[in-house]
């Protein structure tokens, strides 16, 4: 049953004049909710609702999205993150990544590492009795910020012609990092209004997945008879004006440090539905895309065409056809979801804080030397460097910090540091410092969109 909105403009009028907190609002018994400006400042007449359950926000969503009379599930962050030494399985450890007969073994051990009491626990991790996992914190503000059901973020919008489509249609999608990843983040995001650039990186065995959803219906597609979606896990979002949106599992995407991958150590996996997998349990369903532990610099369309393999990623045999007809720039690994003028590791390699680089080959970058520019592989720890207008590389004196392919992390930073945006949920909320650069000596890129 829908009702129209007096019931928010009521709330308006109930928390007016008063504390912007209210016991009202639609929001977690346990939790404290106020009303605050799309930056997260609160204001008594704020337009977007806040949950704090913790030291960094829950949910910061524009009162639009907030369907009428909804009373809950809400989306609580996970952020406990640990600190000190953390240990965890690494079962995937037992496969060479690099052995085309063992990628998919590697692949399906991260998945159901990710799985396990996960889809019982419906991705709530408190719920979760096998492994701990943890969001990102401050994913909260734009376009993108987190919806209050299930914490999903905006992802890149597939435009007709991407597999197989007729519309355009929206993404979303959500991530956990397990324990080991988490402690960088508990380090980092230690003081909850001044980040902590001077160590961001990742132990051997940090781990991270995130699920991506799509709101693709089968008349979205040219042949809607062959739904590829058909039997995909549904979630209900809310991030639709006044009303939930069902989103169905599209693709998974992992990544993983592990100390074997050379010279940059991460590996980046990804997997797609496949509608005609049999799987009881339909998360199962997922087929893997493939995986790359390094970005084969100086492979081009050419290499691609005279049929050179990729020597530092496998596709996967097992890939869904659709899957197959949008892989990344040269046919390097990536995703159904991902700008095909990219892949997974180029994209990731760009995060550093300050943002001094648009994070893929933008029309500037029309020679193949510049879009090669986009394709190396670093070193651990090493940053992506600036990238101009003209998409030239340029020396930032040395002060741009690798974020060890985080971009969840540079998506936090670059909120706080660079646009302001405030954690509402802390004693005294303050814009953040910028720790390198001030935004007057530097170009302020744009929001991170995926
Ligand atoms: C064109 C850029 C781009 C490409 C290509 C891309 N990603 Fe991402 N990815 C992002 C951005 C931006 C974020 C952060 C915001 C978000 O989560 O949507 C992100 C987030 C993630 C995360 C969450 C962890 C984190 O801190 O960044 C994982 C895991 C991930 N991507 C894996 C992949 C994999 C695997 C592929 C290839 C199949 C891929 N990505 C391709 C831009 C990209």
């Amino acid at each position: 049953m829908k009702r129209t909105t007096p019931t928010l403009a009521g709330l308006f009028l109930a928390v007016c004049g008063s504390a912007a907190i209210a016991d009202d609002l639609p929001c977690a018994e346990n939790a404290t909710c106020m009303l605050t400006s799309s930056n997260g400042e609160p204001s008594a007449t704020g337009d977007h609702l806040a949950q704090c359950s913790g030291t960094f926000p829950d949910f910061i969503t524009d009162l639009d999205n907030v369907p009428p009379d909804y009373d809950g599930p809400f989306f609580e962050l996970s952020q406990d993150y640990p600190s000190g030494a953390v240990s965890t399985d690494l079962p995937w450890e037992a496969f060479d990544f690099t052995d085309p007969d063992q990628a998919d073994d590697y692949l399906y051990a991260l998945r159901d590492y990710s799985f396990e009491g996960m889809i019982e626990a419906d991705f709530v991790p408190s719920a979760n009795s096998v492994r701990d996992w943890y969001h990102v914190p401050m994913m909260n503000f734009d376009r993108g910020a987190r919806d209050m059901v299930h914490g999903v973020t905006k992802e890149r919008t597939l435009p007709p012609g991407e597999i197989g489509l007729v519309n355009y249609v929206s993404n979303y999608a959500v991530g956990f990092y397990n324990a080991i990843g988490a402690e960088t983040f508990g380090r980092v995001f230690a003081d909850p209004g001044a980040p902590d650039i001077s160590d961001t990186t990742f132990a051997n065995g940090a781990m991270v997945f995130k699920i991506l959803f799509t709101t693709a219906v089968p008349d979205d597609f040219e042949d809607s008879s062959n739904y590829i979606l058909e039997g995909a896990p549904a979630w209900e979002v809310a991030v639709g004006k006044n009303e939930l949106t069902t989103i169905r599992l599209l693709q998974m995407d992992v990544a993983v440090r592990d100390d074997r991958a050379k010279p940059s150590g991460w590996v980046f996996g990804t997997f797609a539905f496949e509608a005609s997998a049999t799987d009881p349990v339909a998360w199962n369903r997922l087929r893997p895309v493939g995986l790359a532990w390094g970005d084969d610099p100086g492979y081009t369309p050419a290499n691609q065409a005279a049929g050179d393999p990729l020597l530092e990623g496998i596709v996967s045999a097992q890939i869904p056809k659709y899957a197959a007809g949008h892989l990344g720039w040269a046919g390097r690994v990536n995703g159904p979801v991902d700008n095909p003028a990219s892949s997974c590791i180029s994209c990731h390699g760009t995060a550093q804080y300050p943002v001094e680089a648009i994070m893929l080959p933008t029309s500037a970058c029309d020679t193949i030397e510049k879009k090669l520019y986009y394709f190396r592989n670093l070193e651990l720890g090493e940053p992506f460097g600036g990238v101009n207008d003209a998409c030239e590389p340029f020396d930032y004196e040395g002060k741009l910090t690798s974020l060890d392919f985080s971009l969840q992390m540079q998506v936090a930073l670059q909120n706080m540091l660079d646009y302001g945006d405030v954690n509402p949920c802390t004693a005294a909320p303050k814009t953040a410092v910028a720790a390198a650069g001030s935004a007057a000596e530097r170009r302020i890129l744009p929001r991170i969109e995926r």
